[in-house]
C-alpha cells in the first residue's frame, strides 16, 4: 500500500506519501507549504488569495512529496484528498487535482474528513488503545468525541458558539496582535501573569430540574463549550484598561489563554470521567498550544487514562495526518464510494 494524500482545505498546501510497516501507517515523506506570510498582511486567510496560492503550490508540492519518499507516480495505490470542512475554493483546488490524477493512474480517490484527520494525526507515531476520547480544537471546531472503535465517532461535547482556535485568533485581534492568533498570544502569554486580570470559565451545566414526581434531580455536567462571553470580557478589559502597554498586553494575554485552557480541561475531565476511556486524544492546530498540552495530560493522566498528542509538526494542518485517517479507512473497507466535490460544511 502507498498513499498518496493531499490536504488544501485551508492555508496550508501539503501532500504526504505513507506505506504500511507493522500493521500501522508509515509516514514515507510530508510536505507543508504554508501561506501564513501572505495572509498576514489582511489580519486573516482571504479565501480567493488561499484558493490561487493553492493552485501554485499543489504540484511542486506532490512531485516533492513523491521525490522525497523516492516514490513514482506509478508506485501509488490509492489517493487521499480532503474534501470538507474547509473554504470551497481551497477545497477545490486539493479534489480537483486528486481527481485529475486518478483519471491519469486510475488509482482510486478516497474522499477524506479533516477533522477525522486531525484525529489521526495521534496515530503516525503512537498506538493509542481504544476505546478513546478525543478533544478536537482547531480555528472551526472544538468538540469532544468518544470512538468506541475505529472510524466510530460519538460527538459528546461540542461548542455552541466559537471554536476555541477562532477565540484565540479574535482574542489576538483584540489586543491588536497579528495572525494566527494562537501561536502570538501563547508565546506572549508565556511571559505574562496569568493571575493578573480573571476572565469567566464557562460552565454550561444546566441548573438541577424537577422529574414527574416533582424531585429535584442533579443536572449532569454539561460538556459543551462557549467562547463568545470570553471574547466579550476581553474587549471590555481592552477598553477600560489605561495605558495598554506591553507588559499589561501580556497579562492580558496569559489570563485570556488560562480561561480557554480551563475550560477545555474542565470538560475534557468530565468525558474522561464517564465514559472512563483507555486512551485520551489531543488533536487539531490548537493542540500545539503547550499550556493545554501542559495541563490536560496532567489532569487527564491523575484519572488513569493515557494521554497522546501530536508531535507539534502535525498538530496544525498537515497530509501526513489525512494519509493515516485513510490508512484506517483502507484497512476497514470503509472508503466513501461515489462521486464526490468539496463539501464546505461537512459534518463529522
Ligand atoms: O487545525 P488548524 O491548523 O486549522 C483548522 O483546521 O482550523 O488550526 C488552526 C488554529 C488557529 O485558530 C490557530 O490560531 C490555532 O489553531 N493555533 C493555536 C496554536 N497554534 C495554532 N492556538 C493556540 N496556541 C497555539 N500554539
Ligand atoms: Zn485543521
Amino acid at each position: 500500500m502507498k498513499i498518496l494524500a493531499i490536504e488544501t482545505s485551508c492555508d496550508e498546501t501539503a501532500a504526504a506519501v505513507l506505506t504500511e510497516k507493522s500493521a500501522n501507517p508509515f509516514l514515507l515523506s510530508d510536505v507543508v507549504s504554508t501561506q501564513i506570510d501572505i495572509h498576514k498582511e489582511f489580519g486573516g486567510v482571504v479565501p480567493e488569495v488561499a484558493a490561487r496560492a493553492h493552485m501554485e503550490a499543489i504540484l511542486p508540492v506532490i512531485e516533492k512529496a513523491l521525490k522525497d519518499s523516492n516514490t513514482k507516480l506509478k508506485d501509488i495505490t490509492h489517493i487521499a484528498v480532503t474534501y470538507g470542512p474547509g473554504l470551497v475554493g481551497s477545497l477545490l483546488v486539493g479534489v480537483e487535482t486528486a481527481k485529475g490524477l486518478s483519471m491519469a493512474t486510475g488509482v482510486p480517490v478516497i474522499p477524506m474528513n479533516h477533522l477525522e484527520g486531525h484525529i489521526y494525526a495521534n496515530f503516525l507515531e503512537a498506538e493509542p488503545k481504544l476505546p478513546l476520547v478525543t478533544l478536537i480544537v482547531s480555528g472551526g471546531h472544538t468538540m469532544l468525541v468518544l470512538m468506541r472503535d475505529h472510524l466510530d465517532y460519538e460527538i459528546i461535547g461540542t461548542t455552541l458558539d466559537d471554536a476555541a482556535g477562532e477565540a484565540f485568533d479574535k482574542g489576538a485581534k483584540l489586543l491588536g496582535l497579528g495572525y494566527p492568533g494562537g501561536p502570538i498570544i501563547s508565546a506572549l502569554a508565556e511571559k505574562g501573569d496569568q493571575n493578573k486580570y480573571s476572565f469567566p470559565i464557562i460552565d454550561l451545566t444546566k441548573k438541577p430540574t424537577k422529574n414527574e414526581s416533582g424531585f429535584l434531580q442533579k443536572a449532569e455536567p454539561s460538556m459543551d463549550f462557549s467562547f463568545s462571553g470570553l471574547k466579550t470580557a476581553l474587549l471590555n478589559k481592552v477598553k477600560t484598561t489605561e495605558n495598554l502597554d506591553e507588559t499589561k498586553i501580556r497579562d492580558l494575554a496569559a489570563g485570556y489563554q488560562k480561561a480557554i485552557v480551563e475550560s477545555l480541561v474542565q470538560n475534557s475531565l468530565r468525558a474522561t470521567k464517564k465514559h472512563k476511556p483507555k486512551s485520551f486524544i489531543l488533536s487539531g492546530g490548537v493542540s500545539a498550544n503547550k499550556k493545554l498540552r501542559e495541563e490536560l495530560k496532567k489532569e487527564i493522566e491523575k484519572t488513569g487514562t493515557k494521554f497522546y498528542v501530536p508531535d507539534f509538526k502535525y498538530c496544525t494542518d498537515n497530509a501526513a495526518m489525512i494519509g493515516a485517517a485513510a490508512f484506517y479507512r483502507i484497512k476497514n473497507g470503509n472508503t466513501k464510494k461515489g462521486p464526490f466535490g468539496p463539501e464546505p460544511n461537512l459534518s463529522f
